[in-house]
């Protein structure tokens, strides 16, 4: 199973507030398509919830909603435990879409996470899972650190890390 994660966050490692994205960045949105499209996607309750009725389940991908207390959910796989997310995986390439809950419980089993940085400061909401030991960074866009400023003039950034094998076998 090729396991990856992917997820924006703000300055301060916030990925969502009151149960949504506390910014607008539509080209982070579409780098989130192109790069998860025709994959299975695993997502927490939370996560489905938030996502807008034309992209529930978001469409091409396979959705495996986490819930432990089940949930009506037309369109996804409801799974009741990590256990059985990953069986529904299978040794298909497979994304972890969010939320906060759900990239922690199976960050352990991620090989590769996309991040999108956002310029911004949000302060209270769910934080990313930090990543500063055991992960090397691949590649960015832009290439220099620099940044891109996405139409709605928010300032970000892409990052794309994998797991660092030499810090994992020490
Ligand atoms: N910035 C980004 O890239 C990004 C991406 C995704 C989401 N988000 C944001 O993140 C927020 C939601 O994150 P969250 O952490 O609050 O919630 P979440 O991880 O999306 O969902 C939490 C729910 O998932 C189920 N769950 C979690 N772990 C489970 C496990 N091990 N086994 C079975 N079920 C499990 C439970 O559902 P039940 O309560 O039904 O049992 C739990 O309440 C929203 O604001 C959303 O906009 C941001």
């Amino acid at each position: 199973m090729a396991l990856g994660a992917i997820w924006a966050q703000s300055a301060d490692g916030v990925i969502g507030r009151d149960g949504r994205l506390p910014w607008s960045v539509p080209e982070d949105l579409a780098r989130f398509s192109r790069l998860t499209a025709g994959s299975v996607v695993v997502m927490g309750r939370a996560t489905w919830e938030s996502l807008p009725d034309a992209y529930r389940p978001l469409p091409g991908r396979e959705n495996v909603v986490l819930s432990r207390r089940g949930l009506d959910a037309p369109g996804a796989t409801v799974v009741p435990d990590l256990a059985s997310a990953l069986a529904v995986v299978g040794d298909r390439p497979a994304w972890v879409v969010g939320g906060a809950q759900v990239y922690e419980a199976l960050l352990d089993r991620v090989v590769r996470v996309e991040v999108t940085d956002v310029d911004v400061v949000v302060g209270a909401g769910v934080r990313a899972p930090d990543l500063a030991v055991g992960w090397r960074l691949l590649a960015q866009d832009p290439p220099d650190g620099g940044w891109h400023t996405s139409r709605t003039g928010v300032r970000y950034r892409f990052r794309t890390l994998e797991r660092d094998a030499a810090r994992g076998a020490e």
